[in-house]
């Protein structure tokens, strides 16, 4: 059989006109603009609609940004953890709403969704499927407990898609790694009707652990070191998570994709809102090696390295 890749074409994003800045929130909780900034980085972010709207939205702009129509899409894929319902699954509505034939399936590994997403329309695309609407998206500010200072100064809402065409060759997906661990459960949950809970604490301390061996992991299948990646995009969780991920990657800061100032953490989001930003500020060149790496519930960790239009 011959070898089917993919290559990622069309980026596009979508996010709530309503900014919420730091300063509002002290407003209303006992927090600071300072505190926020220092202990995340996030100055603001945005809030408001529901998933299905917000993909809706970022899906049309990918396809657009793609040169293709609804028609040329075969399979719609979402990364969410904040479905508009238990069911139907959002990726059904995502795919009346832009009118695009074929399947349509959610996918929810937290926030490392968007590259769990990427390795499987890497294996759809082996498969023989045609092109993926790739979409991470969140409306997380409807499960946070708005008077809960310890969740509420952290999330925002927004999506970001990308079109995920197979090409014969290996592609641009040079490797992966995915990852997860079950008895780490209780450090990050919602249960049904209920509001996010997180022992940010130890978050925070196992996060930086299993990114940098993930990513590790992912560059030594690629036979490549970390001095070979052009940009590294990470989750947008914590600032400092990231500096801390850099630091021990041994990746200069300045080529990491952060965006998590100005959209705080969203999730399934967040990866493809810090990819398309730096896509649209032309920081990615054909033959660049992109590092996507994510942490989430579950606990859940996955990285991807891409040869960009290779
Ligand atoms: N505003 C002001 N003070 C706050 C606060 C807020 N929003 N939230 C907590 N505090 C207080 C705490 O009560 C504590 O006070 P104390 O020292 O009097 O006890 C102090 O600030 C420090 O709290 P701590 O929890 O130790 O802060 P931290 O440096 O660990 O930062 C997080 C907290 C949540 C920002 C950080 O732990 C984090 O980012 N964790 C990982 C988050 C993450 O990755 N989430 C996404 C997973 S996908």
């Amino acid at each position: 059989m011959s070898v089917r890749g993919i290559t990622v074409r069309g980026s596009g994003i979508s996010v709530p006109d309503k900014v919420v800045t730091n300063a509002d929130l002290s407003a209303t909780l006992d927090t600071s603009d300072e505190w926020i900034r220092e202990r995340t980085g996030i100055k603001e972010r945005r809030v408001g609609g529901v998933t299905s709207q917000l993909a809706i939205e970022a899906g049309r702009r990918a396809i657009e940004d793609a040169g293709l129509q609804p028609s040329d899409i075969d399979v719609v894929l979402l990364a969410t953890t904040t479905p508009d319902a238990l069911v139907p699954a959002t990726s059904a509505t995502v795919q009346a709403g832009i009118g695009i034939p074929g399947g349509a399936f959610d996918l929810n590994a937290a926030c490392s969704g968007f590259v769990y997403g990427l390795v499987t329309a890497a294996g759809l695309a082996a498969v023989g499927s045609g092109r993926v609407l790739l979409v991470g998206a969140e409306a997380l500010s409807r499960i946070v407990d708005w008077d809960d200072r310890t969740m509420a100064v952290l999330v925002g809402d927004g999506a970001g898609a990308v079109v995920v065409e197979p090409v014969d060759g290996p592609g641009d997906l040079i490797s992966w790694n995915l990852g997860a661990d079950g008895t780490l459960r209780h450090l990050l949950t919602c249960d049904h009707g209920g509001y996010l809970f997180m022992d940010g604490k130890e978050v925070f301390r196992r996060a930086v652990r299993v990114v940098v061996e993930s990513a590790q992991r992912a560059l030594s299948d690629a036979g490549l070191t970390a001095s070979d990646v052009d940009l590294l995009v990470p989750h947008q969780a914590n600032l400092r998570i990231i500096q801390a991920v850099c630091q021990r990657l041994g990746i200069p800061e300045e080529r990491a994709a952060i965006v998590i100032d100005r959209y705080g953490n969203t999730s399934s989001a967040s990866i493809p809102l810090a990819l398309d930003d730096a896509l649209r500020a032309g920081r990615v060149s054909a033959g660049d090696h992109l590092l996507l790496t994510g942490f989430g519930g579950g606990m859940t960790w996955a990285s991807a390295v891409l040869r960009w239009g290779g």
